[in-house]
């Protein structure tokens, strides 16, 4: 029975996402990114971050069908990645993403043109945040680069100077910046390119000079998250400890006991001793679930901050993705923007 106009109950959403998923067995995978609704991620098959993902879309050779619960970014990734017999689903269309859309492909091949004719094409590798379309991807990959993600940025930035003095990464100027402090590059090599100023705003002598180029791009539900926040949790619960994503900006980073990926922050709450108080600055969803899971410790939010994009996805229209399998919401891509895409994604899982 087709769903398309008629709001079922939770238990009845449930009961008949869970009979396709019986019906079509191994040959169906459902996704679920760490920020999906509670009922989501309950009836996916694999939970993680970007990168997780992408790698078990990558490894999913059974499954003809992938559902991809999360935003278009990451089942688009899916889809680069995915075999020619496979396809990739996502529930909602216009689940997208702020930061992805902040570095619109002209922009960006502007300003790879102005830094490379300044320094030379042979100096920089592109860098490319998971968070950013296809698009961007392909460019990345046509410029002999590689896509990261928040989990393995510090390992591609090393693979990156390892071949090229310099490097330009996208969309997030503060996983960028995060990236680089942690790898002790200083703040006086890098460079805020600002794609709404000539030159990104600068002069060749600081294009020349820098090593590390940030598009000033960013994340609106994790640069919410401020150093206030930070001092009054400290004063309230003054044992608690702190982690935050690396999308939040450099000085709540500085003043947290711990900053990582989404998987990270679920194994260190996990870790954290039982009693405990885990303050975490990141989506609202995921801390939402992990109070659940841990009831023997207290886990309270840096800050209310929510993804409206990636709570888009609801048992409704993950149903009606399923009743439709193969055909409603197919995430396709141009054949060589998939081709490009594919060289930066395959030298990120292969790092
Ligand atoms: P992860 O790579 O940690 O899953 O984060 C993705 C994301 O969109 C964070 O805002
Ligand atoms: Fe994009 Fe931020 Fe939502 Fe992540 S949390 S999907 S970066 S808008």
């Amino acid at each position: 029975m087709n769903t398309d106009n008629k709001a079922l109950s939770t238990s009845d959403y449930m009961e008949r996402i869970m009979q396709i998923k019986a019906d079509l067995g191994n040959q169906l995978v459902i996704l679920t990114h760490h920020y999906q609704r509670k009922e989501i991620v309950d009836t996916g098959d694999h939970r993680g971050d970007s990168f997780a993902l992408s790698q078990r879309a990558a490894r999913d050779e059974n499954a003809r069908y992938i559902v991809f619960c999360g935003v278009h970014f990451m089942a688009e990734s899916a889809a680069i990645l995915a075999k020619k017999n496979q396809t990739v689903q996502i529930p909602d269309m216009n689940a997208g993403c702020w930061m992805s859309d902040m570095a619109d492909v002209v922009l960006v091949e502007r300003a790879w043109n102005d830094v490379t004719q300044i320094v030379g094409d042979k100096t920089v590798t592109p860098l490319v945040y998971m968070n950013s379309d296809a698009a961007i991807k392909a460019h990345c990959g046509r410029h002999n680069g590689a896509v990261c993600t928040s989990s393995n940025a510090p390992k591609a930035f090393e693979w990156a100077l390892g071949r090229r003095e310099k490097i330009f990464f996208f969309p997030d100027e503060h996983l960028g910046r995060n990236t680089a402090y942690k790898m002790g590059i200083p703040e006086s090599d890098l460079l805020v390119w600002d794609p709404e100023k000539p030159l990104g705003g600068h002069d060749p002598a600081a294009i020349q000079k820098a090593k590390i180029f940030l598009w000033k791009g960013y994340c609106l539900v994790h640069t919410r998250f401020t150093t206030d926040q930070i001092k009054t949790m400290r004063k309230n619960f003054p044992e608690s400890l702190i982690v935050v994503h690396p999308e939040c900006t450099s000085d709540v980073v500085a003043q947290a006991d711990a900053v990582g990926s989404t998987s990270f922050i679920v194994k260190f709450t996990a870790d954290a001793p039982s009693g405990s108080t885990v303050v975490i600055g990141t989506e609202i969803n995921l801390i939402k679930r992990l109070a659940l899971e841990y009831p023997d410790k207290n886990i309270l939010p840096l800050h209310d901050s929510f993804c409206p994009n990636m709570y888009k996805i609801n048992l409704k229209n993950l149903l009606q993705c399923l009743e439709q399998i193969g055909k409603k919401n197919v995430v396709t891509i141009d054949k060589e923007i998939r081709a490009d895409a594919s060289v930066a994604l395959e030298n990120m899982l292969t790092l």
